[in-house]
C-alpha cells in the first residue's frame, strides 16, 4: 500500500527535535538531581510517589502534581470574550510544552478570544490541552492578517498529544460565509491571481499519536478539523456543527495521513462530514452521525491530472440524516492513481438525496473539460444500507477509460421518501462486481456488470502511480 516517505511523522523537523531534546535532556537531568534529593527527604515521611512530575522545589510551576497543570488564567488570560488572550495562551503552551505529561487548562465558564496562533512542538510527551471553556476566533473578517488565512489554530510537529474537554472551539464563521463571494484577498499582490481564502479552524500538521475527544468545534469559516501529513490519530466523541448553508465547511478533512480512527461523533455542517483526500490509508470511521452535510467522501481526487492514492478505508455504523449524499467516491476526469480496498457497511439513511455514489466525472463548476484516463477504483464494498432516499438510490458512474472493478453491493434496501413522485432508477456505468440480495429497488440487482477477468486486467494496467 502507498506510504509516501515524506509523510512520516516529524521527519521534516528532525534537526529541530534533536536540538530541543538535547536542551530538554540537560534540563531534566539537572531537575532530576534536585528531585531525587527532595524525594529522599519526602520519602522519610510519605513514601515514594511515581506519579508526580519531576521538578525542582524552587520552580513554582513544576513542583508537584498541581504544577503539571498550566491554567491559562495564571498566564494573564482574561476569559472575558473581549480581551485578546492569544499571548497568554501561547505563553501557557510554551511552559506546558517543556514538562512531561503536563495539562494546559482552558477553564470552564469563560470565553477566550484568540487570534490565529501556532502551537508548535516538539513538546515533552503526553501533553494534554484541556478545553472546558469557550475558545473564540475574531468575528470580524477584516481583523485577520493575510498571512494567517490558512488556519486559525495550528498544531504543528506534535507527538503524543491529547485535546480533550467539554468546551467549545468556535470559529465564528458567519461573516466569512456571507461574504464568501465578496471578500477576496490578493495574496500575491497582483490582481491577476486573486484567492478567496478562508481559514480552517483546527489544523494539525506533521503530527503523530494525537487524540481529540469530547470537545465541540462549531462555525468554522472553512473546514473544522484538518490533519495533514500526520499518523496515529484518534478522534472520539466530538461534535462538529455549522449550518447547512455555510459554504465549504467540511467537518473533518484528512490528507496524506495514515492510521486514523474517527468514532462516536456527531457531525453536521455545510459540506462533507468527513473528507478523505489523497495519501490517506488505514482509516477507520465508525459510529458517526452526519447531517446536515454532504456525507462521507473520498475525494475529489485527481484534479488537474494529479496523482491520488487512497486505500484501506473502513466506514462502519454510519447514520445520515437529510444529507446530500450518503457515502461517495468522487474523482476528476484525467486523474492518475487508485482508490482501493474500501468498505462501507451498516449505513442508515434518512431523507438522503443519493445514498450510494461513485462519480468519476466530478466537476465543481458547470462544465469541466472531458479528459482521457482516470483514477482506478477497485475493491469497493457497500454492505447493509437501509433507509430512505430523496432523488436516486444509487449512482455509480465510472470512467469511460478505466472501469471500476470488484464493486460489491450486498443487502441494499433503499426506499424513496414517502410521497416522492418519479424517483430515478439505480445507475451503473462501466462498473463491474457482484450484487447480493436483498436488493431494493430491484434496479440495483442488474446494475453492475460481471467480469470474466479481462476487465480487471484493463483496470490494473491503469493502476499506476501508487505502490
Ligand atoms: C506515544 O504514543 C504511542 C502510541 O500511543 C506509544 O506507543 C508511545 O510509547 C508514546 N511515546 C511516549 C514517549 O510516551
Ligand atoms: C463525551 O464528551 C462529553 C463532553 O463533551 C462528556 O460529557 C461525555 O462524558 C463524553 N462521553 C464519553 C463516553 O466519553
Ligand atoms: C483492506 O483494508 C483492511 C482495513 O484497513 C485491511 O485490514 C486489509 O488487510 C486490507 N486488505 C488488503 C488486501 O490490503
Ligand atoms: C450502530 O451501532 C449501535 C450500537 O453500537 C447500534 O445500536 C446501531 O443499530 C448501529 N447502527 C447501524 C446503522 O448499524
Ligand atoms: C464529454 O463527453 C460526453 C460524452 O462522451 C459528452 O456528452 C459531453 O458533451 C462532453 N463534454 C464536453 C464539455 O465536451
Amino acid at each position: 500500500m502507498k506510504q509516501n516517505n515524506s509523510t512520516s511523522c516529524l521527519q521534516l523537523a528532525r534537526p529541530i527535535i534533536i536540538a530541543i531534546l538535547t536542551i530538554l535532556f540537560i534540563v531534566i537531568t539537572h531537575c532530576a538531581g534536585q528531585v531525587e534529593a527532595k524525594r529522599s527527604r519526602m520519602n522519610k515521611h510519605h513514601g515514594h510517589n511515581h506519579h508526580h512530575a519531576p521538578a525542582p522545589a524552587s520552580a513554582p510551576h513544576y513542583g508537584d502534581t498541581e504544577s503539571s497543570m498550566f491554567n491559562v488564567l495564571s498566564f494573564g488570560a482574561k476569559g472575558d470574550g473581549v480581551s485578546d488572550d492569544s499571548k497568554a495562551i501561547l505563553a501557557a503552551w510554551k511552559a506546558a510544552c517543556m514538562v512531561p505529561s503536563a495539562t494546559l487548562v482552558i477553564p470552564q465558564g469563560l470565553k477566550f478570544l484568540v487570534k490565529p496562533i501556532s502551537f508548535k512542538g516538539p513538546c515533552m510527551p503526553n501533553l494534554v490541552l484541556q478545553i472546558d471553556g469557550i475558545v473564540q476566533a475574531p468575528p470580524k473578517v477584516g481583523s485577520w492578517k493575510k498571512s494567517s488565512l490558512f488556519q486559525w489554530l495550528n498544531f504543528k510537529w506534535i507527538q503524543n498529544f491529547t485535546v480533550q474537554g467539554t468546551g467549545t472551539v468556535d470559529g465564528q464563521g458567519s461573516e466569512w460565509w456571507s461574504r464568501s463571494q465578496m471578500l477576496h484577498y490578493d495574496v500575491q499582490g497582483t490582481s491577476k491571481h486573486v484567492l478567496g481564502m478562508k481559514p480552517t479552524a483546527l489544523r494539525f500538521y506533521s503530527s503523530c499519536n494525537v487524540n481529540v475527544r469530547g470537545i465541540s468545534i462549531v462555525n468554522s469559516p472553512l473546514c473544522h478539523l484538518k490533519f495533514d501529513n500526520s499518523r496515529g490519530i484518534k478522534i472520539s466523541n466530538i461534535t462538529i456543527s455549522s449550518p447547512e448553508d455555510s459554504p465549504n465547511t467540511d467537518g473533518i478533512h484528512l490528507q496524506n495521513s495514515q492510521h486514523i480512527e474517527i468514532e462516536h461523533s456527531n457531525i453536521g455542517c455545510g459540506d462533507d462530514c468527513v473528507s478523505v483526500q489523497t495519501g490517506c490509508s488505514d482509516v477507520y470511521i465508525h459510529h458517526i452521525s452526519c447531517g446536515p452535510g454532504h456525507g462521507i467522501s473520498l475525494g475529489g481526487l485527481g484534479k488537474d491530472k494529479s496523482v491520488a492514492c487512497v486505500s484501506n478505508i473502513v466506514v462502519d455504523n454510519l447514520s445520515l440524516e437529510s444529507t446530500l449524499y450518503g457515502v461517495r467516491i468522487k474523482t476528476w476526469q484525467g486523474g492518475v492513481g487508485s482508490v482501493k480496498n474500501v468498505s462501507f457497511s451498516n449505513v442508515q439513511v434518512s431523507d438522503v438525496k443519493v445514498p450510494v455514489m461513485i462519480d468519476q466525472f466530478y466537476c465543481d463548476k458547470k462544465f469541466c473539460k472531458n479528459q482521457t484516463g482516470g483514477i482506478a477504483i477497485s475493491g469497493i464494498k457497500f454492505d447493509q444500507f437501509v433507509g430512505t432516499y430523496a432523488v436516486q438510490p444509487l449512482h455509480i458512474a465510472c470512467s469511460h477509460d478505466v472501469p471500476c472493478t470488484d464493486v460489491d453491493l450486498v443487502d441494499i434496501q433503499l426506499k424513496p421518501l414517502p410521497g416522492l413522485g418519479g424517483s430515478r432508477e439505480a445507475l451503473c456505468y462501466n462498473s463491474y462486481g457482484k450484487a447480493v440480495a436483498p436488493l431494493v429497488p430491484a434496479s440495483i440487482d442488474d446494475c453492475l456488470r460481471s467480469d470474466g477477468g479481462s476487465i480487471k486486467r484493463i483496470a490494473r494496467s491503469h493502476d499506476v502511480g501508487c505502490q
